[in-house]
């Protein structure tokens, strides 16, 4: 079967993040030539069989645009060009509260990583796509890009931030054959990393079943659920498709609850 990326690099930023090591699994199977890159690579998978030269391990904290830059440079100078960058990464501290409660210190530390770093890391890969002629942008927002996120201020803004970020770089580079989208997806059936840490095995089950409850699907979102919609965004399957924001929370955002 011929792949969907077949012949396409793409850059996986988070690539040890739930989602990212399932798009990994997914984007492989589909022929794709993979930079995966994490703060953290301790996170990024190990078990793949792919052969060495379609898979590049980065390691780069994204909160700076010169290591940006240098994993932009590294890729095209591994694989020649850049046809996707799928922005995974982001943190949800236990410090994501409500506004009162947000300290300054706090705000700056999301923002710096949710929105300023995604904004670093798609501005770095722009000159490689147009020089390319074209390219695929896919941002990892939330369902708090679309509503509001109660007790969670600075995360909340930082995910819209990222789909208005998405929709600003569709606009701006749609000529140059760059396509930009968001992903917004509901809560995982795992936390991120950082509310993991925090989270007693009793609160985790109320968790998924309170997500469940929300979606008319009656199930919680798992990192397949997104990778495949990254699939769709990162292929020629959505080729007229630009500053788009998809919900993938199972029909819960269509929902009242009384
Ligand atoms: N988990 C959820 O319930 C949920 C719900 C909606 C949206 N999301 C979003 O989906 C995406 C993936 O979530 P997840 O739970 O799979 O992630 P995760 O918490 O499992 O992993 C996040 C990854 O990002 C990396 N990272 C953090 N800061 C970085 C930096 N400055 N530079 C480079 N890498 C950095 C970490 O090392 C880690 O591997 C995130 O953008 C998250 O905000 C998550």
């Amino acid at each position: 079967m011929k792949g969907l990326l077949d012949d396409k690099t793409i850059i996986i930023t988070g690539a040890g993040s739930n989602v990212g090591r399932a798009a990994e699994q997914l984007f492989l199977a589909h022929g794709a030539r993979l930079a995966l890159v994490d703060r953290d690579i301790s996170r990024v998978s190990t078990t793949s069989d792919a052969p060495p030269d379609n898979r590049l391990v980065i390691a780069a904290d994204l909160t700076d645009a010169a290591a940006n830059e240098r994993v932009v440079g590294q890729v095209v100078a591994h694989f020649g060009r850049i046809d996707g960058l799928c922005n995974t990464f982001g943190i949800d501290p236990p410090m994501a509260k409500g506004t009162l409660d947000t300290s300054e210190a706090d705000w700056n530390r999301i923002i710096a990583v949710n929105l300023t770093a995604v904004f670093l890391a798609c501005r770095a890969v722009l000159p490689a796509m147009r020089a390319g002629g074209g390219g695929s942008i896919v941002n990892i927002g939330s369902q708090g890009s679309l509503l509001t996120l109660p007790g969670m201020t600075a995360y909340g803004v930082s995910k819209a931030g990222v789909l208005q970020l998405t929709r600003q770089i569709a606009s701006d580079h749609g000529a140059d054959g760059i396509r930009a989208n968001c992903i917004c997806p509901s809560g995982l059936e795992q936390p991120s990393a950082d509310r993991l840490q925090i989270l007693t095995d009793e609160q985790l089950a109320r968790r998924a079943d309170a997500m469940k409850r929300l979606s008319p699907l009656g199930r919680v979102c798992t990192p397949d659920d997104v990778a495949k919609a990254m699939l769709f965004f990162v292929s020629d399957l959505s080729s007229f498709t630009t500053a788009a924001a998809l919900p993938v929370e199972g029909g819960g955002t269509a929902v009242i609850r009384f």
